[in-house]
């Protein structure tokens, strides 16, 4: 049979475009240049694709065998194609694993932990210590009613406290809102809730209207104390304070009242304490006024009672040696570190 010749046609044409086909496919070496390999081996104006093109003018016969050779011939292509690229493909992944592998040795970028803030460690350990004492721990709003921020604590209308310079007021006046300048009125709050005995420890920020420099802050924070019971002495108030001040700054420390003034205490008394050879300010004190006790319902007769009110900010610059408030307030992690920020 002569068949391996017709025309355009012929088994050793085929024969040879299957071997450069596959010579081709099996020279590419990588994804790029395979994929131009299969438009000129694969696609349709590849020498295989035109012989089968050519088959239309061909007689049935004929058509038939050259068929079948083309067929084999594009069969085989396709497979060594197919293999090649599977193997092309791994190895391109293969590279991509190499090339973009993460090095899980390295050592990473370790965020510091966080930490509470000195104030509230501070605000915690107070509060502990009284808690020990049997104190409750009571909070109130720091938007407060003008009321009890002054009123309700004796304090008079032209009470220099009350001036512009000093209070935030909250618009409009009628309102009667202050941020409230002292925890005091947490005090009457208190006292208006609760009866006697009383044990209460108060702490919190208060506002005042002043300028950020190195020993003031218009938020600050204060703890209160009060107490009411029978027979409350200012004896009491003076070892309170005295137990108070050896808690937070040492066993040697000492603690004075000086005369003072407020007009929710009386007697009222401003509290020094004696600490790396000097007296420092701590805060103000005194027996509660009887004037406050009746406004709030406690029969003066039967009970008695003693406040305190110190500046936290001030506790703390003291017992750490803090020269600028700035510190406290601006959150710099050298500050902060050495009370416990970035500790594992
Ligand atoms: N509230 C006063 C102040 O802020 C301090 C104080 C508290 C005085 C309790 C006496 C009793 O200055």
């Amino acid at each position: 049979m002569n068949s391996s010749q017709n025309g355009t046609l012929s088994v050793e044409k085929i024969n040879a475009d299957e071997k450069s086909a596959i010579a081709a496919i099996n020279s590419a070496k990588n994804v790029e240049e395979l994929k131009q390999v299969k438009i000129e081996y694969i696609g349709d104006k590849s020498p295989l694709a035109k012989a089968n093109q050519a088959l239309g003018s061909l007689d049935p016969q004929q058509r038939a065998e050259f068929g079948k050779i083309i067929g084999a011939a594009k069969n085989q292509v396709n497979q060594v194609f197919a293999q090649k690229s599977q193997a092309l493909e791994s190895e391109k992944d293969a590279q991509v694993l190499l090339t973009e592998r993460v090095d899980v040795t390295l050592p990473n970028r370790q965020p510091l932990p966080g930490g509470l803030h000195p104030l509230t460690l501070l605000t915690n350990e107070i509060s502990d210590l009284f808690l020990g004492l049997g104190y409750e721990v009571k909070e109130g709003p720091e938007l407060e009613s003008e009321w009890l921020n002054f009123d309700a604590l004796n304090i008079p209308v032209d009470h220099p406290a009350r001036t512009m310079q000093d209070t935030f007021f909250i618009e409009p006046r009628e309102s009667k809102l202050v941020l409230r300048t002292h925890t005091s009125p947490v005090q009457i709050r208190t006292m208006l809730e609760q009866t006697p005995p009383i044990y209460v420890i108060c702490p919190g920020k208060v506002y005042r209207a002043d300028e950020l420099d190195a020993t003031h802050t218009p938020v600050f924070h204060q703890v209160e104390g009060l107490v009411i019971d029978e027979n409350i002495t200012m004896a009491d108030l003076k070892g309170t304070l005295d137990y108070f001040a050896k808690s937070i700054f040492g066993e040697e420390v000492k603690t004075r009242l000086r005369p003072s003034y407020f007009p929710f205490t009386e007697p009222s008394a401003e509290v020094d304490f004696f600490f790396n050879g000097r007296w420092i300010e701590w805060g103000g004190c005194g027996m509660v006024n009887e004037k406050v006790l009746t406004a709030c319902g406690i029969d003066p007769k039967k009970y008695s009672g003693f406040a305190f009110g110190m500046g936290l900010e001030r506790t703390l610059m003291v017992k750490y040696g803090i020269e600028d408030m700035h510190d406290i307030v601006e959150g710099d992690v050298r500050f902060t570190q050495y009370f416990g920020v970035g500790k594992r």
